[in-house]
């Protein structure tokens, strides 16, 4: 009968693809299991998945569970959505996943029933979802070709934390645990049993994306809590963000989890970070060196280092993927001569390389320039340079708008010494972070050291080699010998 047969197929399909959801589907009754598991295949990856449940072992072959491959669980968070949906990063963590992990069983945590509630539950909740994962990991360790070590949790908000309690709970040691962006209100400051820590698995990555504190709160957790902790942009702030209050929290929030699918499927694109003390420093150019692990891949690319403490981690990222950028060192000796007065510099560099031109690049000040000094700077391009060839300094000059000419005329007329304004850069010295390439540039004409507001200043490259010291200071005596010349003459 053609219309019996038309009837029969879509359930056939299904079975085929869901089976165990089926096969588990408990009487109406019966409460329905509040943590479910659904293993995704690479061809649905936006499907329901099949499922899986503790005990059940006919699912797991039916599903083409692979005991000898690398088993991910992806865990979200709290969510204040209504629909009992999954948000829509999920499908892009599967496929990125799958993309990248070919034979990798990839598992989808549902705790949406649990995690819908007010915060506070919420909170209370990420135990009994930690142990529920716990209890899963036991019974697949029941088969002794299952591996602990080839476990990954990648959890998201609070879901990290349910990672952690997953680790915590479960008998052994999973490889593995990602936590992005863990949640901040009711972990911040709490005992490490309470929390995501490193204790929970043998490798404890963390993304933080969104720690800037309002109100005494901080969505995103602050503290470090992995083995390696990585603060993108400071953590405090993400590029691209800022188009509203309500999307700019899910927008940074969220960031970590774009920012780990990224690298996943960027291979060839790899952002790296670099230990620091603290944002500032990085901000200041002072952390990018890559030796004795202080520098490492980010998201997937993380790797477990020796380092017995904690270690935060720094780096830019663009606005949209893929997000790495370029990071370089600049060192600045400014000499200064006369008095600077009021003025309070600013400064862009243009970096030209064998790639292509940077745009003019404005070197952060976050404490007065020091004169007399060596001064160190972040910059970063969205571009690859390549080898650095030539640097073009500009003193960002007052005497662009026409009422600042005013300004300086007037002053020019009154306080003339107010005019010459002057600093003299004779070196630049460049740390490329992603290469550890260093560059040494020396002003292009030995004589002209002198850059003032508006002006602007030509570096070239010279090759880091013993002559190049010399090749400054050349140019450094020279310019000496000028200057007291100069000083010479106006005796006279
Ligand atoms: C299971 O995973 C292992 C390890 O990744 C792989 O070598 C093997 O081919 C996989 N088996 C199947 C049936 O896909
Ligand atoms: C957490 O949940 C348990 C029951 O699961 C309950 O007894 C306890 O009062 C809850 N705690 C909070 C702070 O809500
Ligand atoms: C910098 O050094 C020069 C030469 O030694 C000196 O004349 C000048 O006063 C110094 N400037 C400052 C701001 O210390």
């Amino acid at each position: 009968h053609p219309s019996r047969a038309m009837r029969g197929l879509p359930l056939l399909l299904c079975a085929a693809v869901i089976c165990c959801t089926a096969a588990s589907q408990p009487a109406p009754t019966a409460a329905q299991p509040r943590v479910k598991f659904s293993l995704r295949s690479a061809s649905h990856a936006e499907e329901e998945g099949c499922a899986i449940a503790v005990g059940q072992s006919k699912c797991l072959e039916d599903c083409r569970f692979n005991v000898t491959a690398k088993t991910f669980f992806i865990i979200h968070g709290w969510t204040v959505s209504t629909d009992g949906m999954f948000e829509t990063w999920l499908g892009s963590l599967v496929s990125a996943l799958q993309k990248r992990e070919k034979d990798a069983n990839v598992v989808v945590v549902d705790w949406l029933s649990l995690a819908h509630q007010l915060y506070t539950d919420a909170v209370n909740n990420t135990q009994i979802v930690g142990k529920s994962i716990a209890r899963l990991l036991d019974w697949l360790q029941e088969n002794p070709l299952f591996q602990l070590e080839d476990v990954h949790l990648i959890g998201y908000s609070l879901g990290a934390h349910v990672a952690g309690f997953a680790g915590n709970h479960v008998h052994g040691r999973i490889g593995r645990i990602t936590g992005l962006d863990p949640a901040g209100p009711m972990f911040e400051g709490v005992d490490p049993s309470k929390r995501l820590s490193p204790d929970d698995a043998n490798f404890v990555d963390v993304l933080h994306t969104y720690t800037r504190e309002t109100l005494g709160v901080s969505i995103g957790i602050q503290m470090p809590v992995g083995h390696v902790d990585i603060y993108p942009n400071g953590g405090d702030f993400q590029p691209g963000c800022g188009l509203s209050i309500a999307h700019l929290v899910k927008c940074e929030h969220e960031r970590s989890v774009h920012l780990f699918v990224d690298s996943l499927v960027n291979q060839d694109k790899q952002s790296f970070a670099f230990q620091c003390t603290d944002s500032s420093r990085f901000k200041k150019g002072i952390c990018l060196s890559c030796r004795k692990n202080r520098c490492n891949g980010i998201g997937y690319n993380a790797r477990k280092t020796r380092n017995k403490r904690n270690s935060k981690m720094y780096l830019k990222t663009r606005a949209d993927m893929p997000f790495k950028v370029y990071h370089y060192q600049m060192k600045m000796h400014v000499f200064s001569y006369q008095g600077l007065g009021e003025a309070d510099p600013t400064f862009s560099v243009t970096l030209y390389g064998t790639n292509g031109d940077s745009e003019p690049l404005s070197l952060e000040m976050l404490d007065q320039i020091g004169l007399n000094a060596t001064n160190t700077f972040l910059v970063y391009t969205e571009k690859d340079m390549g080898e650095l060839l030539k640097i073009k300094l500009t003193w960002e000059g007052t005497s662009q708008s026409w009422y600042d000419l005013w300004k300086e005329l007037k002053s020019y007329w009154y306080r003339p010494a107010k005019l010459s304004q002057e600093l003299h850069v004779r070196r630049i010295r460049v740390k490329s972070g992603e290469t550890q390439q260093r560059f040494a540039f020396c002003v292009e004409d030995a004589q002209l050291t002198r850059i003032t507001p508006g002006k602007e200043l030509w570096f070239k490259s010279y090759l880091m080699h013993v002559a190049v010291l010399d090749e400054c200071s050349q140019s450094f005596r020279v310019f000496w010998f000028r200057f007291l010349e100069l000083l010479h003459s106006k005796e006279r």
